[in-house]
């Protein structure tokens, strides 16, 4: 058995897990690995090179051209890069999101990143956060935990972000796009999202981090 620990946090987009899980990771000094950034680079790529993300044979045709890798910065933060170059900022924008979304319903492209995940918890002690962790990437994980919140509140997290970081938008809209995603997310044939049967539910609308 592997003497590193494996911390799974899964759950729907901003419920807080990426913030809960750096955290946690500096804490512990476990590596941090945002598993949602490597599925938005493959949305990128298929985003960048015009493909129409609903055309499952074109997005699987561009898989053997990507090169993916995850560093991390002097600033100690997962860095996104894709055929060599650094596309951190890129991947956040809002299409990159659903475009991420759309790809990540492909078996093909969940087969294409599975052992890249699983190696990084085999070669470290990892808080891992995503929608499949505990329940596909890493099953035998030490500790799971189902982070949700509200669709409100957490359209209000990514409004503030969002305008924070000077970007126009609109709350009821970037709701909606939440509630899009969450069901894409939750009703793909695929590793959708669920709560691990061993995973502890938290529901962080009424929490500060
Ligand atoms: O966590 P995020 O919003 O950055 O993730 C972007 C998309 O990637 C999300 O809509 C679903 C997909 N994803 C996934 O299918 N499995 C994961 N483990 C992480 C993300």
């Amino acid at each position: 058995m592997s003497e590193n620990i494996r911390v799974a946090i899964d759950g729907p987009s901003g419920a807080g897990k990426s913030t809960l899980a750096r955290s946690v990771a500096a804490r512990l000094n476990f590596l941090y690995v945002d598993t949602g950034a490597i599925y938005r680079t493959i949305g990128y790529a298929v985003w960048r090179k015009g493909i129409d993300p609903r055309d499952r044979s074109a997005v699987v045709a561009v898989l053997p051209d990507l090169e993916i890798c995850l560093t991390y910065g002097t600033d100690g933060l997962q860095h996104m890069e894709l055929n060599g170059m650094d596309v951190t900022a890129e991947i956040r924008l809002p299409e990159v999101s659903r475009y991420a979304s759309l790809v990540s319903a492909y078996p093909e492209v969940r087969a294409y990143l599975l052992e890249m995940q699983r190696q990084l918890a085999r070669e470290n002690s990892v808080v891992m956060d995503g929608r499949d962790i505990g329940t596909c990437v890493l099953p035998e994980a030490d500790v799971k935990v189902y982070l949700t919140a509200s669709s409100l509140v957490r359209a209000r997290r990514r409004y503030r972000e969002l305008t924070e970081k000077g970007i126009t938008c609109d709350l009821k809209e970037i709701e909606q796009d939440i509630l899009d995603r969450d069901h894409r997310d939750m009703h793909r044939e695929h590793s959708p999202l669920v709560q691990a049967e061993d995973a502890v539910y938290l529901d962080s609308s009424d929490m500060t981090l």
